[in-house]
Order: structure tokens, then sequence, then C-alpha cells
């Protein structure tokens, strides 16, 4: 029988990193559904539609076909069969998922996936709406968070590495941005499910969140 792990919350509090490790040590597939709203987002600004126009949105869905598959233990994220894993990663497209993930088209489309995908097999899915809309019957909920100043930090020290710009200032303002359209949504709104297990990861570093999960999950 598959089993399912939900692991949402606001932009940077790590998901990833976590529902990555936890899929790899107890065999699950990893699913970033993020990485589908923002490959529809890519989609969306390089066909020039004007994302405050539902209806123009709504109108150009049925082409954009969005895949994700598993190369060589890596997620890679596929829009009409051209691997966009790195250019959805922009700011940008980050911005412009968190926009139009606000449709409901937009979110009947990737959650109908999600749903599919979960069905096949055992996951550790990532998002904002998997333990309250995708998946609510799944075996463990996770709401990971950590405070704005916390995971603005983490993301200008990612960025660094890369040797990438980074403004700390700018950053702490984009994750409150899209922590207030996540969460004041009308649709499927970033929230913490009744039944999840709430984790503030700010003083906490990615081993002991990891093992944490782990250790719940196996509990279950
Ligand atoms: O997790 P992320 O930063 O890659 O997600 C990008 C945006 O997509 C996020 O700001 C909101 C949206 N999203 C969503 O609405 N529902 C999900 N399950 C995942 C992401």
């Amino acid at each position: 029988m598959s089993r399912q792990i939900a692991i949402d919350g606001p932009a940077g509090a790590g998901k990833s990193t976590i529902a990555k490790a936890v899929a790899a040590k107890l065999g699950y597939i990893y699913v970033d559904t993020g990485a589908m709203y923002r490959a529809i987002g890519l989609h969306l600004m390089r066909e020039g539609v004007n994302t405050d126009d539902e209806a123009e949105v709504n109108a150009h869905l049925d082409s954009a076909d969005v895949r994700l598959a598993m190369e060589d233990g890596m997620q890679k994220v596929y829009l009409n069969g051209e691997d966009v894993t790195t250019a959805i990663r922009t700011e940008e497209a980050g911005m412009m998922a968190s926009k139009t993930s606000a449709y409901s088209k937009v979110r009947e489309k990737l959650v109908s996936l999600q749903q599919k995908i979960a069905a096949d097999c055992s996951v550790v899915m990532d998002g904002r709406d998997i333990g309250t809309v995708v998946l609510p019957h799944a075996d463990l909920k996770i709401f990971l968070t950590a405070s704005v100043e916390e995971r603005a930090r983490r993301r200008f020290n990612e960025l660094k590495k890369k040797g990438q710009q980074a403004d700390f200032q700018a950053i702490m303002e984009d994750i409150a941005k899209r922590d207030y359209q996540d969460t004041h949504r009308e649709i499927s709104p970033l929230r913490q499910a009744d039944d999840a297990i709430l984790l503030d990861t700010s003083d906490m570093g990615i081993e002991e969140v990891t093992a944490k999960v782990i250790a719940l999950a196996e509990n279950k």
C-alpha cells in the first residue's frame, strides 16, 4: 500500500530540502508541487500573458504540459518537453507562481496531477495545500515554518554561495509579500491542517529536522 507524507509551509522554510532527505531515506518519491506552479508561471511569462487577467491565464493553461521526472536521483521539471528545472528557480518565476496559483483553474489542473502521482506510489509531497486539499488523508502531515528573517537569511546565503547578487532587505520583503499572497488567497490558502504537526525550524539544523520527520513517519 502506498504511503503519503505531506509537508506544507511558507516560502523558504526548508520544505524541499527536508522533503528530499526524508524521501531518500524512506525510499519514497519526492514531489515538489511548487515546481509545478513555477513551471506554469514560466509558461505564462513566456507567452506574455497578463496575469491580472484570470480569463487570459485560463486560456493559456491547456498549452502547458507540466511533468516531473526522476533522473539519476534528481527531480527534473519539464514544460512541454523542455527541461526547465533551472529556469523556474528565479525570483520572478516564484512570484509569478505565487500570483497565478490563486486562480482556481490553475489549482485544479495541478492538484489533479498531484493526486494521480500519489495514487501510484509512496510520496513525500511538499507545497502549501498538501495536507489540507491535495492529500487530506496523508499518513503524516508536517507544517514547517521559520521566522521571516531566518528564511531570508537562508535564501541570501544560498544565492551568495552560488555567486549571485543578493540584497537581504529585498529578499525579506519578497518573502513577506509571498507569505501574504499565499495565506490570503481565497482558494486553498496556505494554512496548517488541523491534524498537522508544527515544526518551527528557526533554530534547528537540516539533519535535526529530517531526523524528527523520519521518527514521526516511523511512529505512524
Ligand atoms: O514552494 P515554491 O516557492 O517553489 O512555490 C512557488 C509558489 O507556488 C508559492 O508562492 C505558492 C505556489 N504554490 C501553491 O500555491 N501551492 C502549492 N502546493 C505549492 C506552491
